[in-house]
């Protein structure tokens, strides 16, 4: 089985609201149905700049504080249901036989962090030969009312659950860098993260603006807290995706969680 990550920044432009990166939705879905043929697979899609603008407008990641939130839980869910249509559409149109799979319907937090996931429904749709889809979401928190739930967090879960063979994150640069390589030409790229590198890099690592979920920062942390390793690739360069579902090298950042399986 492989978890397979579609970033918020990848099939977003990010600079801008509400909008998405068709071509690259296109050409993702494309290199999955060749790349992910004879195995399991489940897709996770993040926010970009669909679910983070308005979750961020009424603090959503605070929990609840104010009854005016209320209206942004529920912009907040709609945003992401707006984005997740347009990504299964796009699926579907490949021949990918995926059902999207709403997850604050079934998983819960408390302080943030996931307390109840019913994984069974993801494993009976993966037996149905199905491809669950499922994304960053605003989900009940049992301590602060709601919570604003990453995909990362989702996939560190299912790692824990279900042992898939590898993790891929499709984003929009290379992996993860000494510098931000948005803003620094002489960014370097990092081939791994382990246990013995990792903190040194996490102090360096920049929190994004606009990112509810604590951006590339709380993504490290995450995998890090995954069974399962990670490979960070860039989909934006054609043929990167599909060949890191197949399992080939590609240019990325490997990252090795706790357990370094
Ligand atoms: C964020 O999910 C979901 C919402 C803001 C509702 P992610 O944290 O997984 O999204 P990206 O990949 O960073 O955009």
């Amino acid at each position: 089985m492989i978890i397979l990550k579609l970033g918020g920044s990848l099939i977003t432009d990010k600079k801008k609201e509400f909008s998405i990166r068709q071509d690259v939705i296109d050409r993702a879905a494309r290199e999955i149905k060749e790349g992910a043929k004879d195995t399991q697979l489940i897709i996770v899609h993040g926010g970009g700049s669909f679910g983070h603008p308005v979750a961020e407008r009424f603090n959503i990641q605070d929990g609840f504080k104010d009854k005016k939130q209320i209206q942004g839980i529920v912009l907040t869910r709609k945003a992401m249901t707006d984005l997740n249509q347009q990504v299964i559409t796009t699926l579907l149109d490949n021949g990918l036989p995926v059902i999207s799979l709403q997850p604050s319907a079934f998983i819960t937090c408390s302080s943030g962090r996931i307390d109840r996931f019913n994984i069974d429904i993801i494993k009976r749709f993966l037996e149905l030969e199905t491809i669950p889809v499922l994304f960053g979401d605003v989900v009940l928190d049992k301590k602060q009312g709601f919570c604003i739930l990453s995909g990362d967090q989702i996939i560190a879960n299912l790692s824990a659950h279900l042992n898939p063979k590898r993790i891929i994150l499709a984003a929009d640069v290379d992996g993860i860098f000494d510098k931000n390589p948005k803003k620094h030409a002489s960014a370097r790229l990092i081939k791994e993260i382990n246990q013995n590198n990792f903190n040194e890099i996490y102090q360096n690592l920049e929190k994004l603006e606009g990112d509810v979920t604590g951006g590339i920062k709380n993504k490290v942390m995450e995998i890090m807290n995954s069974k399962t390793n990670q490979t960070i690739i860039n989909a934006l360069v054609p043929g990167r995706l599909k060949k890191a579902l197949l399992g080939e090298e590609v240019r990325g950042t490997k990252v090795i969680g706790k357990t370094g399986k």
